[in-house]
């Protein structure tokens, strides 16, 4: 394994990082506790952040790019935050950063990035978008297709933009402002998971910006490539659910393949349908092949844990084709069927 030792002493400099434009979202909605402990995070690590994140929770929806049907909203938004009849897309008066918009977490990003920042904001160019912290963890290929949360990043890396996932084991659907476990009631606690889960965004993003040069017109990350991260239990909720003292996770470098998990149907005889189930990685040996990248590194999966204290962080590429040797086996399997 190896471990990203000097992270945490470049991190510890962060009041130093020169700003950056963020765009930040995820599937869990606008009012979630971990979104707005890691919007007021990032923006007193002194960045200007945006927010542009669902209306309602838009988990499971991958890539998908669905908008608002109207310009009111049919339904309340989540955790009934604003009432059916709003406006479909807005921002908060009190901080005209904090953006809603009734559509999935990628098309968040674009009206984001396509819409609202042209029209509103100059038109400033978004170095970086920040996905998260999910409520929930997304490890693994099956996960990354499927979540709402990478979705937002790989459509974003696909557009140019570099972009970090981050997904947490605490899977508990928080709203912000609820008065005993929304992050606003815990805001200074520093043993509050969320404020944990948005202090590690910030070292993370801090990391790459103090690692790029500024004199260069440079990326945070390489054309094509993006961050997948998965967080544990930590804080308060560790101890008390697990026994397990975690104020600062460790971050481990992983791969997506390893340990990876997929689904299956199973057929209800007494209901007559099915429903989803997981199967095994022995049972998902796609997923669990490692022919990119690093093979050395663990599985993301093996490594995000609940209990384990450790950060797992893998690199990503939505540079989707075989790699060269493999393509090579593939054409072959043609040669003297179609010539070329
Ligand atoms: C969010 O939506 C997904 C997909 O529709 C659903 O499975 C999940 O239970 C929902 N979560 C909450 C907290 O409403
Ligand atoms: C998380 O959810 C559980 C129930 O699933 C609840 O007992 C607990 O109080 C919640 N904790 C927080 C911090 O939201
Ligand atoms: C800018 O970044 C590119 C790509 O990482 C690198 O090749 C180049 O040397 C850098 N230039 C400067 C001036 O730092
Ligand atoms: C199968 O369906 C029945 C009837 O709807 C339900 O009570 C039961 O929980 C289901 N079992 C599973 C494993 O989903
Ligand atoms: C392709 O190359 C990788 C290393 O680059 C190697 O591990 C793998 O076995 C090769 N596959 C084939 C089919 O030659």
């Amino acid at each position: 394994m190896k471990f990203a030792a000097s992270l945490a002493s470049i991190a510890s400099f962060a009041s130093l990082a020169s700003a950056i434009n963020i765009i930040i979202s995820n599937d869990d909605s606008y009012v979630s506790s971990n979104i707005r402990a890691t919007y007021q995070s990032l923006k007193n690590a002194g960045h200007n952040v945006f927010m542009f994140a669902p209306a309602e929770n838009q988990s499971g929806k991958g890539g998908t790019f669905s908008f608002p049907s109207g310009n009111k909203l049919e339904r309340p938004s989540e955790f009934g935050d604003l009432p059916a009849g709003s406006p479909a897309w807005g921002y908060e008066e009190s901080d005209n950063h904090i953006w809603y918009f009734n559509g999935t977490p990628a098309a968040s990003v674009a009206f984001g990035i396509d819409y609202a920042i042209p029209q509103f904001f100059s038109n400033i160019p978004i170095d970086l978008v920040v996905s998260g912290p999910n409520e929930g963890a997304n490890a693994g290929a099956q996960l990354y297709t499927l979540s709402g949360t990478i979705g937002a990043t790989y459509y974003s890396v696909g557009r140019g933009i570099p972009a970090i996932a981050f997904s947490a084991d605490i899977s508990n659907h928080s709203y912000y402002k609820d008065p005993v476990n929304g992050w606003l009631a815990h805001k200074d606690d520093e043993s509050f998971y969320a404020n944990i889960y948005a202090k590690k965004v910030t070292q993370i993003v801090n990391a790459l910006v103090n690692t790029t040069s500024e004199d260069n017109a440079s990326r945070l990350l390489p054309l094509g490539v993006g961050i997948n991260v998965n967080m544990p239990y930590v804080g308060a909720f560790a101890q008390e659910k697990l026994g397990v003292t975690c104020p600062d996770p460790e971050i481990v470098y992983t791969r997506l393949t390893g340990g990876a998990q997929s689904f299956t149907v199973l057929f209800n005889a007494t209901s007559g349908t099915f429903v989803w189930s997981y199967v095994t990685p022995n049972e998902a040996p796609g997923i669990n092949t490692a022919i990119n990248g690093d093979v050395s590194l663990p599985g993301e999966t093996t490594v995000s844990k609940p209990q384990s204290c450790q950060i797992a962080l893998s690199a990503f590429s939505v540079d989707y084709d075989a790699p060269l040797n493999l393509t090579n086996e593939v054409h072959s399997l043609f040669e003297g069927i179609f010539s070329s």
